[in-house]
């Protein structure tokens, strides 16, 4: 510590330690298992290119053809001083946003900047289509950041159909299979760890309601209404909760068809109160983001919305950080346009 202003914490320290992080996590529903995580110490690689060799391998790894494993894998520390390695993307796997002349967006809304900023850096891998997997960006410390493809056939994906609607597969609407969020500090034991990407599964309404459903993302609702035939011309026929509902039954058959592991809200909900129980039991204090908890639709039907919480943060957990185009350097490259 007096020497380098810092130290190199055991593969016990970090197993544990990025376990206790994410139990510490007050918005994280699926905190249950949180001692099922397996934990990758890839704190040796140096070069963007292992790291997204490790990336790749992760993905793999906890995809498992569907029968997903939480995983994190933890790159090298930031050191006292200096910026740590970041990885740009938000997730892992993500799809392009496209912004068109006309003001439209083809994609996700969501990655409009990031695909703008990844054109700027030389990407010409854009295919202009509603699901196109971006580019990985990796930046070394005082380097610039480097692109990597993924590999098509590490990415599983599920294509969305219907139970009883027959005619929901032809909207040709899908999801990829593994949330890796990858641009969250972890922070244990005062060491910062500004590259950990880490995943669980989905719950359904993830995607179904926020990714599919928002209206500054998919906005997907107003079509499968359409499909539906409701009568949209008044809120009050409730036809957005209609659709909502039918296609967040969607992707949980769908996810269940491909064999692909996903929670439904009730039963994630319901863990979560057990959780909570253990937790008590093993005398320790559970804090949560109640509006992050609650899911995004049938709140009150899950037992957590009649619960009051309270919200602390406390270490080791993950942290937001900026994103890293926002850095004055790149700044003066992009004229931002908002
Ligand atoms: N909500 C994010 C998404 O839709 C994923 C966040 C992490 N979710 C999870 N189940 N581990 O992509």
């Amino acid at each position: 510590m007096e020497r380098t202003g810092t130290y190199w914490q055991t593969q016990e320290e970090l197993t544990y330690g990025s376990m206790v992080a994410w139990r510490n996590n007050a918005r994280c529903i699926g905190r249950i298992n949180w001692q099922m995580l397996q934990v990758r110490d890839m704190r040796y690689l140096s070069t963007a290119q292992d790291i997204f060799m490790a990336i790749v391998e992760h993905i793999r790894l906890a995809t498992n053809s569907g029968k997903i494993r939480s995983m994190i894998t933890i790159f090298a520390p930031q050191r006292p001083g200096h910026p740590g390695i970041r990885i740009w993307n938000p997730q892992i796997i993500r799809y392009a946003g496209y912004r068109q002349a006309n003001g439209t967006i083809i994609g996700d809304p969501l990655h409009t900047k990031l695909t703008e900023v990844l054109y700027k850096l030389g990407w010409r891998g854009a295919q202009g289509g509603a699901f196109d997997l971006l580019p990985i960006v990796i930046q070394m410390p005082n380097r610039p950041p480097e692109l990597f493809e993924l590999p098509r056939d590490c990415v599983l994906e599920v294509a969305l159909s219907h139970p009883d609607f027959s005619w929901f597969i032809e909207l040709g609407i899908k999801w990829h299979a593994l949330p890796v969020i990858s641009n969250m500090r972890l922070e244990i034991g005062g060491i910062s760890y500004t590259a950990a990407p880490f995943n669980g599964w989905y719950m359904g309404t993830e995607i179904g309601a926020r990714n599919l459903g928002d209206i500054n993302r998919y906005n997907l609702l107003p079509l499968i209404a359409k499909m539906m035939g409701l009568d949209t011309r008044s809120d009050r026929t409730l036809w957005k909760d209609r659709a909502l509902v039918e296609l967040n039954r969607a992707v949980l058959h769908s996810f269940a068809l491909a064999g692909v592991t996903i929670i439904d809200h009730h039963t994630a909900a319901r863990q979560f109160i057990h959780h909570e129980k253990r937790e008590q039991q093993a005398g320790r204090k559970l804090y949560a983001d109640w509006s992050w908890i609650v899911p995004p639709m049938s709140g009150s039907t899950t037992p957590v919305f009649h619960i009051p919480y309270e919200n602390r943060q406390v270490t080791p957990n993950f942290f937001y950080q900026d994103d890293p185009w926002l850095e004055q350097r790149f700044l003066s490259s992009y004229p931002t346009k908002e």
